[in-house]
């Protein structure tokens, strides 16, 4: 049975709302989790970011999950006596990592001392944080809202890791817990309630406060992720940017859920929608990148850079490359990577730098694709090429057919 740690806080909730899987649950504060991940005690937790990346080496990421806000998001409090732009000390609380780089690289100049010794600002984070917007009528300064002010981008609190060797199952426990977000999205007055009542929060406060998180680990987190993984490193607090390595990628399990469909043609999006700006699209659960060069010819790769892991999709098109939003790294219709601008000659670029180019083919008005050698040529439909027939574009539905 996986071992699966679950943050204390009333953050979690819609992760756990409806969770349908068997696991062996451990509650503790985010340090904790961090810990007892790393020493083995865990197989799976919500961890620190910046814990993660101090450890990459070792852990792999769920690929559909974290935790995180685009703006406010209430449970991370900044509580300051003076303006921000005076605070020259801050006391720190010691259940958060991530909490504590990220207001070292908001306020780099304010000295960091332990929670309840004398400081110009205190920063709280989750319950804590929340009763003290409450109770304290002391300026709080939201850490999201500040974040997002900074960079325009999402702020990634945690990550879901994993620590090798993986045990089996992950995928499968990672699609309950997002179900069990979907159950939770759908069902905001019973969430609320249910929290309220093991929490203790008024639950229209809840309702409120749970809008406010973002448990999907898409493009604009990832970028957050690698932003403030970035900034982290230029103030001391992390030696390098890892690569942000996922479960899915290589883990056979993944392959197995759609062994016989990798092969086969799915169609992707309609033509009419595919042009120069890159879309983001998603095929048997890996996220793709849908776009069309100057000559007209569309493509799917995986919305994937392989530099950092940004997303594509995030990026731009120019003539026949597509082009990488983050550090600027150029690739070709065929997957090569043409250019990186940070090196002496941009030209001069390592053979293995790829990004991953899938099978595309357009016809019927839809663009299909296949994420391995296709079996089979796409099979003729002869109305929908005929002129005596009507084509009439729907969709997309979502089905749950899985
Ligand atoms: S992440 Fe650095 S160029 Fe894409």
């Amino acid at each position: 049975m996986i071992r699966l740690g679950r943050i204390s806080y009333v953050n979690m909730a819609p992760v756990f709302y409806r969770l349908d899987a068997e696991v062996d649950e451990v509650q503790g504060v985010p340090t904790d989790l961090n810990a007892r991940l790393l020493n083995g005690e865990l197989d799976l937790a919500p961890i620190s970011s910046i814990e993660y990346a101090r450890h990459a080496d070792r852990l792999r990421l769920l690929p559909r999950l974290c935790v995180s806000s685009e703006g406010a998001v209430d449970s991370i409090q900044l509580v300051a006596r003076k303006p921000l732009e005076q605070v020259r000390t801050v006391a720190v609380t010691p259940e958060s990592a991530t909490s504590v780089v990220l207001t070292k690289v908001l306020l780099p100049e304010a000295h960091h001392v332990p929670l309840g010794e004398e400081a110009d600002a205190k920063l709280l984070i989750g319950d804590a944080a929340l009763k003290s917007a409450f109770e304290d009528p002391t300026p709080h300064h939201d850490l999201g809202r500040l974040w997002l002010e900074r960079t325009g981008l999402p702020m990634v609190f945690a990550v879901w890791a994993c620590a090798e060797p993986l045990p089996p199952g992950l995928l499968e426990l990672e699609a309950a817990l997002v179900e069990s977000v979907r159950t939770a999205r759908a069902e905001p007055e019973q969430l609320a309630y249910d929290s309220s009542e093991r929490y203790g929060y008024p639950a229209g406060f809840l309702a409120r406060y749970f809008e406010k998180l973002r448990y999907r680990f898409g493009p604009r987190e990832r970028a957050g992720l690698l932003t403030f993984l970035e900034l982290a490193r230029d103030v001391g607090e992390l030696d390098e940017v890892p690569e942000l390595r996922f479960v899915a990628r290589e883990s056979p399990s993944a392959r197995g859920n759609h062994p016989a469909l990798r092969s086969c043609w799915h169609p992707v999006a309609y033509s009419e929608d595919v042009s120069e700006v890159p879309v983001p699209v998603e095929l048997l659960g890996e996220p793709l990148v849908v776009w069309r060069d100057s000559a007209g010819t569309a493509h799917v790769f995986s919305d994937l850079c392989i530099h950092r892991g940004t997303a594509l999709s995030l990026g731009t098109v120019e003539g026949d490359e597509i082009v990488c939003p983050y550090h600027g790294w150029r690739y070709a219709a065929s997957g090569a990577c043409t250019a990186i601008p940070q090196l002496a000659d941009p030209t001069r670029v390592p053979a293995k730098a790829r990004a991953t180019r899938h099978e595309a083919v357009e016809r019927f008005g839809l663009l299909w694709a296949a994420l391995e050698e296709p079996r089979l040529p796409l099979p003729a439909v002869p109305e929908l090429e005929s002129e005596a027939w009507r084509t009439v574009s729907c969709g997309p539905y979502e089905w749950r057919c899985d």
